[in-house]
C-alpha cells in the first residue's frame, strides 16, 4: 500500500527486537513514509528532540528506560510533547494499554503485528495530528485577527471620542464667539452715541465756562444770593472737578471702545476660512477676554502681563482657531500660577512677581513669525514634559479640565497652519510655549 497522503511524514519506530523492527519498517517503507529507528528509550528521546518526527511507535519492554518512562519524558518536554505516541503491546496486556493511554499515548497496536491494522492506525493518527496542527494554526490566525480588530476598534473609538470632544470644543468656541460678537455689537451703539455726546457736552461745558467767566469779568460784584450759592456748592472746586470728570469719562469710554473692538476681533470665529490677521490684535483681544482671570483673586496675586512686540506682517490663518490656541496657552499659565501659589503658600519665600511675558518676533531664517508665551509659574515636572501634548493628559483636578487644550493647540498650529508649537520648561522656574507660524 503506497500512502500518498502524508507522504512527507516521518515515523520513529522504537523497539529493541530486530524482528519487530524488520516487520514494521517493511510495512512503513512500503507506504512511502520516512522511517527513523531507535532501539532504546534514551536514543528515542534524543532522536525525537532532534528530528521531531510526526509519530512515534514505542515498545514497552526495552533495555534501559522502558516505554512508559520514555513516553513520560517525551510528554514532559515542550519540544516533543505534541508528537503522538502509539504503544506496541502484546494482545493480552490490558493493564499496559490503560497505563500507556493514561500517561499521554494516543493509541496502541498489538503484537504480533497485523500490517493492515498498523498502517490504518498510523494513517488515522497522522491525519489527526495534521488536523490538530491546522486547527492550531487557524486558532492563531483567528486570535491575531481578533487582536487586530480589537486594536482597530479601540483606535476608531478613540478617534470618535476625540472628534466628539473636538466638536464640543469647537462648538463651545463658536458659541462664545457668537455671544461675544453679539455683546460687542450691542455695546457699540450706545458707545457710539455716548462718545459723540461726550464730545458735544465737552464743547457745551467749555462754552458755559467761557460765558460764566464773562459774567465774572463784567459783573465782578454779584448779589448776596449768588455769593451764598457759590459758597454752598463750592464753585471753584466744582469747576475743577468737572474738568477731571470730563477727562476720566473720555478715558473710560476709550477703554470700553478698545474692549468692544477686542471682543469683535475675538468673536470673529470663522472656523473654515483663512484670513490675514494682525497677530498682536489676536493676543491682545485674548488677554482682554481673560482679564478677569489675570487679575488677582482669592487663590493668587495679580499677574503682570509684559508685552514685547516686534513689527509683524499680517499672517494668514484661521482666526477662531488661532485665538483658541492663545486662549488655551494663556489659560494654562494662569492656572499654573494658581497651582504654584497653592504649593508655596506655606513656605515663606522671597517676594516675587507673577510674570506673563508675551513676545513676538521672527525665527532665524525669517521664514516664520514667533510668538512666545512665557510664565514663571514653577514649570513642568521633567517626567511629565513629554506627555503634555497627549490627548486627555491633565494634572489638574478642577472640573472642566480634560487635558485637551495643548493637544488641540498642537493640531491647530502644526497640522492646520503648518507651523510649530514647542514647549521649554525649567522645573522650579517656569514654562515657555513658542509658536511659529509661516509667513506666506
Ligand atoms: N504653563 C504651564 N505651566 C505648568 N504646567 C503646564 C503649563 N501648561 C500646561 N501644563 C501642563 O500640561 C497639562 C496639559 O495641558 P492641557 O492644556 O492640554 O490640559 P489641561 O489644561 O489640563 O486641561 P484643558 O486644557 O482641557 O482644560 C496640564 O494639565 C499641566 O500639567
Ligand atoms: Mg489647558
Amino acid at each position: 500500500m503506497n500512502n500518498t497522503e502524508f507522504s512527507q511524514s516521518v515515523i520513529l519506530v522504537v523497539d529493541d527486537n530486530p524482528t519487530n523492527l524488520k516487520v514494521l519498517c517493511g510495512a512503513i517503507a512500503a507506504s512511502g513514509w520516512e522511517i527513523l529507528v531507535a532501539t532504546d528509550g534514551e536514543s528515542a528521546i534524543e532522536q525525537a528532540e532532534y528530528a521531531h518526527p510526526d509519530l512515534i511507535l514505542l515498545d514497552i519492554m526495552m533495555p534501559g528506560i522502558d516505554g512508559f518512562e520514555t513516553c513520560q519524558r517525551l510528554k514532559a518536554n515542550p519540544d516533543t510533547n505534541d508528537i503522538p505516541i502509539l504503544f506496541m503491546t502484546a494482545l493480552s496486556d490490558t493493564v499496559d494499554k490503560v497505563r500507556g493511554l493514561s500517561i499521554g499515548a494516543v493509541d496502541y497496536i498489538t503484537k504480533p503485528f497485523q500490517t493492515e491494522e498498523v498502517l490504518a492506525r498510523v494513517t488515522v493518527h497522522l491525519k489527526l495530528r495534521d488536523l490538530t496542527k491546522k486547527l492550531e494554526l487557524q486558532n492563531q490566525e483567528l486570535e491575531l485577527r481578533v487582536q487586530q480588530r480589537t486594536t482597530e476598534l479601540a483606535d476608531t473609538l478613540a478617534n470618535l471620542k476625540e472628534s466628539q470632544l473636538q466638536t464640543i470644543k469647537n462648538e463651545k468656541m463658536s458659541i462664545i464667539g457668537e455671544l461675544v460678537s453679539g455683546i460687542a455689537h450691542e455695546i457699540n451703539n450706545p458707545l457710539g452715541f455716548m462718545t459723540g455726546n461726550l464730545e458735544l457736552m465737552n464743547d457745551y461745558i467749555s462754552d458755559f465756562h467761557e460765558h460764566f467767566k464773562l459774567y465774572q469779568q463784567y459783573y465782578p460784584e454779584p448779589n448776596e444770593h449768588i455769593i451764598n450759592h457759590a459758597k454752598k456748592i463750592d464753585l471753584e472746586q466744582t469747576i475743577e472737578d468737572i474738568n477731571d470728570f470730563q477727562l476720566s469719562m473720555k478715558i473710560g469710554l476709550e477703554r470700553i471702545c478698545k474692549i468692544s473692538n477686542s471682543l469683535r476681533t475675538f468673536g470673529h470665529l470663522d472656523l473654515f476660512r483663512k484670513e490675514h490677521l494682525d497677530i498682536h490684535e489676536c493676543i491682545d483681544s485674548t488677554c482682554i477676554i481673560l482679564n478677569h482671570k489675570i487679575r488677582s483673586n482669592k487663590l493668587r496675586k495679580e499677574i503682570q502681563v509684559i508685552k514685547k512686540y516686534e513689527q509683524l506682517p499680517y499672517i494668514e490663518c484661521y482666526p477662531g482657531e488661532i485665538n483658541q490656541v492663545f486662549m488655551n496657552i494663556i489659560t494654562n499659565a494662569v492656572e499654573a500660577f494658581e497651582e504654584y501659589e497653592k504649593n508655596v503658600n506655606n513656605i515663606p519665600e522671597e517676594p516675587r512677581e507673577n510674570l506673563l511675558i508675551l513676545s513676538t518676533g521672527y525665527n532665524e531664517e525669517m521664514t516664520h513669525v514667533t510668538i512666545s508665551i512665557k510664565d514663571n509659574a514653577g514649570g513642568i515636572k521633567p517626567d511629565l514634559e513629554s506627555k503634555i501634548f497627549d490627548h486627555f493628559f491633565t494634572t489638574k483636578s478642577m472640573e472642566g479640565n480634560i487635558g485637551l487644550g495643548l493637544s488641540i493647540s498642537q493640531e491647530v498650529i502644526q497640522k492646520k497652519h503648518k507651523g510649530n508649537l514647542k514647549c521649554v520648561s525649567l522645573w522650579g522656574e517656569g514654562t515657555e510655549f513658542i509658536i511659529e507660524l509661516p509667513i506666506t
